[in-house]
């Protein structure tokens, strides 16, 4: 099967080139918009329609899939949202997805329903529209005004549809997605919801496909010097009848702004084609990428077609060259770059894996701090976002697949992402899957094959891997790999390699080593590790042997740490009462644990000394502590309170120890390089936690609706000195255009909520009693006002599922309540119908609440306003169409009160928590406060200063 033969119409155009070096000019408009479809969504959390399709008919699908359906009573949120951190803890549910209670056995946790309602204007009936999903966990389906757009069941690929046919343009639209995440895909927490953003898309008919732009560089012989050739593919759409002449123009603009290739190319595009079109330009001496040097240049592609812009698009990319060398391992620009990596799930304290863009660029940067200069997105196609951070920030990436698989679905998805990641300069390979059971068998060699090839046709660029947990086992997919992964099996890579010496490796997993921020002894039932480097499980090994073992042999390429932070869930060595890993360098705030410093120390230029322990242990006065030192000074001399307790010379890639008896006070340690101190660190014995002290990773952010503040939470003494093993309990309030969404304190076993939603107490009533009058007319309001005296109608049963009334048949319903006095005071009374088939005209006391003209919809009304002391009357007219219908399903009366957010709180942990606070679209000084009982409060002031927000769909 050739895979990419079957997409349409691939036809390579060749050409002849005309290169311009042109001034920088105004860019024609592009007609093209795309807005984000991320605010003002409605939430709903529970399996209460099930699937909600309709088979026999199109554009039917009842219930919340439905058009009419009424969604008032459901929360309102914004995007990207996880529901994970919103449930409580139990001890009960799966530990690898971090004791949430949903997935298997859980039910009404694991389905949720997302509506949006928004209008789309009249001109847009000329264009083509798009939905694009970036990724949704898992297993949804679409609806998007009552018909079905499709399912999608990968909780990481993105997907889209066109809803052109469907729009309602000049009107109201609505989109509806039902998630189900009661089955998991992996072995970590991988969350739940519609995680990542949500677009829309409006073009032209002529207009460049999805993910239609492909643009890479290339030298003479792959050395990065002197011209660079610009290759790129443009796939094109034509979605109209009539052919048109078409010309696409690029034109290039280096890291400046300045214009540095302009060509252009013409076209017939016949109608209802898609064709692809190959350029190419020379651009002399570029500024090349790297993680030092995050040059990027930008690709702008229009397309004229009838005098105007059709399309016009933006693409980012770097110029560089990369190569896997079996002796030399990963070349970048030519010279050997050791790949000092991490592997990461995608989840962040506070937040789970819903991640604000900024929160990916934090974490980008505190990789980077570490010495880090690579990402492994394991174990599944990452965000968008991400990759955006490393192109920009600097860092070089893996980027994984999920699943080892051949088939059409898991094809689709790894050409997806091929198409969609394969311009982004930090992507330096793909790994197409991990640890399979099935890796070395025939079966999985072929399907590794067939997705590498997948992969070279749609890239030429990168090279394949995959993340390999087998020894020196060449059978399977090693013997096809472009590059042989390794997942630990550090005793193997002597043979493997010289076994198959032509082979380039790399390090896809190393490490595993666990340990808890600031704990310092194993503590089962408390679920710590202590964060010394001596705890590995028995696959894996501690940071120093592994890192010593790939520092010394070059051809590994270096390697993956597993990983650089916390994530939920694989509580490994311990279950409960641990919900996260401790696999982290940094925990899951990104606060680091000493580690940190071990790979600052080596993979970073700068200079660093770091002890560990802490320094406050009372009651162990005169007992050994072991002291141990990360430098990379080449000698590190170590006094307690002043007294020296010998100088040593540190051993590459490795750390210094001193058993050293315990006094309170001050250890200090000197570092040296050529006899000369260049380096001090101490630490002290802190006093009692005294204040709570508030410290913003940007004081200054944008008023946008995205933008964060991550505020660092520190207990400190009297003398200011962080407390570290203080775990006082801390409220916040915030003030100001702005919101907490989400706090987080990096204990593995800390079960306080990482959100606090609104939350609004309400009381159901059932209305029972009620009385019909059939007849030929409707409405009738004469016979639903408040004294009409019904006496003599038949009683009637509203709780059956299928209504009393014939075909064509018309009907008033009557019943009566007494209202209570905890009604009268209610924030709000709401009428809700199970369902009023087909059309109704509802009255309380004779006034009319409102219409219902959908069977499907569930209507709800609010009624506060008409409902009075004493006996209040309910009328319902109602006109039946087909099948039998009338009110039914039943109909209650639900009072509700004030909704009440809880004030945002969370314990420290060893000294540390943080607070993430998002911007709204107001300007304005957001003021935080924290408190704790008998400590001095902290506040801080973020400004939020006007911006322009990202365009989005109203
Ligand atoms: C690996 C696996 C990871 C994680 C890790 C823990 O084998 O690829 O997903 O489970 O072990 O050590």
């Amino acid at each position: 099967m050739n895979f990419f033969k079957g997409c349409p119409a691939l036809a390579a155009t060749a050409a002849i080139f005309i290169v311009f070096i042109l001034p920088v000019r105004a860019a024609d408009p592009s007609p093209r918009e795309r807005l984000l479809l991320d605010f003002g969504w409605r939430f709903h959390l529970g399996d209460d329609w099930g699937l909600s399709e309709r088979l026999d008919k199109g554009g039917g699908n009842p219930g919340p899939a439905g058009r009419t359906f009424s969604d008032a009573n459901w929360r309102v949120l914004n995007l990207p949202h996880d529901w994970l951190p919103e449930l409580p803890f139990d001890s009960h549910a799966n530990p690898d997805h971090g004791f949430k209670p949903f997935g298997p056995g859980y039910r009404s946790n694991s389905v949720a329903w997302y509506r949006r309602t928004f209008p789309l204007p009249d001109e847009d009936r000329t264009r083509r529209l798009m939905l694009e999903f970036d990724g949704v966990y898992r297993d949804c389906n679409v609806f998007f005004n009552g018909y079905f757009l499709g399912h999608h069941a990968s909780g990481y690929s993105g997907f889209r549809y066109d809803i052109t046919d469907l729009a309602n343009c000049g009107g109201e639209n609505t989109l509806a997605v039902r998630v189900d995440a009661s089955q998991f895909e992996g072995w970590f927490y991988e969350g739940a919801g519609i995680y990542r953003h949500v677009w829309l898309s409006k073009t032209s008919a002529l207009h460049i496909a999805p993910d239609g732009t492909f643009v890479h560089s290339e030298f003479a012989g792959n050395v990065p010097e002197g011209s660079a050739t610009i290759h790129v593919q443009t796939l094109l759409q034509n979605e109209e009848n009539s052919p048109v002449p078409a010309t696409i123009t690029c034109e290039i603009f280096d890291p400046k702004g300045r214009s540095a290739a302009h060509f252009q190319q013409s076209i017939t595009m016949e109608g209802w084609t898609n064709k692809e079109v190959s350029q190419q330009a020379a651009v002399s001496e570029p500024a090349l990428w790297s993680p030092e040097t995050p040059n990027l240049y930008k690709l702008v592609t229009t397309i004229q077609a009838q005098g105007k812009a059709a399309d016009q698009t933006e693409t980012e990319f770097g110029i560089r060259t990369i190569a896997f060398d079996a002796n030399k391992g990963f070349l970048l620009n030519g010279k050997f770059c050791e790949i000092k990596g991490t592997c990461n799930h995608q989840d962040h304290a506070g937040v789970g894996s819903a991640l604000p863009d900024r929160l990916q660029y934090f974490r980008v940067s505190r990789l980077k701090d570490m010495g880090d200069n690579a990402i492994r997105t394991s174990h599944n196609p990452p965000t968008p976002e991400l990759l955006e951070g490393c192109d920009l920030l600097g860092m070089l990436v893996m980027d994984e697949n999920r699943l080892l698989g051949s088939d059409a679905q898991n094809l689709v998805d790894l050409a997806g992402l091929v198409r969609r990641d394969r311009n982004h300069p930090s992507v330096v390979i793909w790994s197409l899957f991990n640890e399979e059971d099935q890796q070395t068998t025939p079966t999985a060699r072929r399907i590794a094959a067939t997705m590498q090839r997948v992969v070279h046709e749609l890239d030429p660029t990168r090279l394949c891997t995959a993340a390999g947990n087998v020894g020196n086992e060449f059978q399977g997919v090693n013997s096809v790999l472009d590059v042989r992964g390794w997942n630990y099996h550090q005793d193997d890579v002597d043979a493997y390699h010289q076994e198959h010496p032509a082979q380039p490796e790399i390090g896809t997993e190393q490490a595993s080593t666990v340990g808890t921020r600031g704990i310092y002894a194993n503590d089962k039932e408390r679920g710590y590790v202590s964060a010394y480097d001596t705890n590995a499980p028995p696959w894996a090994t501690t940071a120093e042997t592994w890192w010593k073992i790939f520092a010394a042999r070059p051809w590994l390429s270096g390697g993956f740490v597993w990983t650089g932070f916390d994530y939920r869930g694989e509580p490994t060595p311990y279950s409960w009462p641990c919900v996260n890993s401790h696999f982290g360098i940094m925990d899951t705030c990104g606060f680091a644990k000493d580690n940190f410093y071990y790979y600052q120390s080596w993979w970073s230029d700068r200079v660093v000394l770091h002890l560990l322990p802490h320094w406050n242990w009372p009651g162990k006065e005169g007992q050994e502590i072991d002291v141990r030192c990360f430098s990379n000074c080449k000698e590190v001399e170590l006094f307690l309170n002043g007294q020296s307790l010998g100088r040593k010379a540190m051993p590459a890639n490795s750390h210094l120890q001193w058993m050293v008896p315990y006094a309170p006070g001050v250890l200090l340690a000197k570092g040296y390089k050529d006899g000369q101190a260049i380096a001090e660190e101490k630490i002290e014995t802190t006093g009692a936690a005294a204040n709570v002290k508030l410290t913003p990773d940007r004081a200054s952010i944008e008023a946008n609706g995205e933008d964060l503040s991550i505020v660092t939470v520190s207990l400190t003494d009297a003398a200011g000195r962080i407390v570290p093993v203080a775990s006082n309990h801390i409220e916040f309030e915030l003030s100001g255009p702005g919101r907490i969404i989400g706090v987080g304190n990096g204990d593995p076993s800390c079960h306080e909520p990482d959100q606090y939603v609104a939350t609004q107490p309400s009381h159901e009533t059932a209305l029972k009693n009620w009385r019909i009058k059939r007849g030929a007319k409707y409405p009738r309001p004469e016979e639903s006002s408040e004294k009409f005296d019904d006496s003599g109608w038949d009683a009637v049963d509203v709780g059956r599922q299928e209504g009393p009334l014939k075909p064509g048949e018309s009907a008033v319903f009557r019943t009566e309540f007494e209202a209570t006095p905890a009604m009268i005071s209610a924030y709000a009374v709401n009428l809700n119908f199970g369902m009023i088939d087909d059309d109704g005209w509802v009255y309380v006391n004779g006034h009319k609440v409102g219409e219902s003209h959908d069977w499907s919809a569930e209507p709800s009304f609010k009624v506060g306003q008409y409902v009075h002391e004493g006996v209040n009357t309910i009328a319902v007219s109602v006109q039946n169409r087909e099948g039998s219908g009338g009110v039914n399903k039943g109909v209650s009366l639900v009072t509700l009160e004030k909704p009440v957010t809880p004030a945002w709180q969370r314990s420290a942990f060893n000294g540390l928590a943080q607070v993430i606070v998002q911007a709204d679209k107001q300007p304005g000084t957001l003021t935080l406060t924290a408190r704790s009982a008998g400590l001095e409060p902290g506040t801080v002031n973020i400004t939020s200063g006007a911006a322009a927000p990202r365009p989005a769909v109203p």
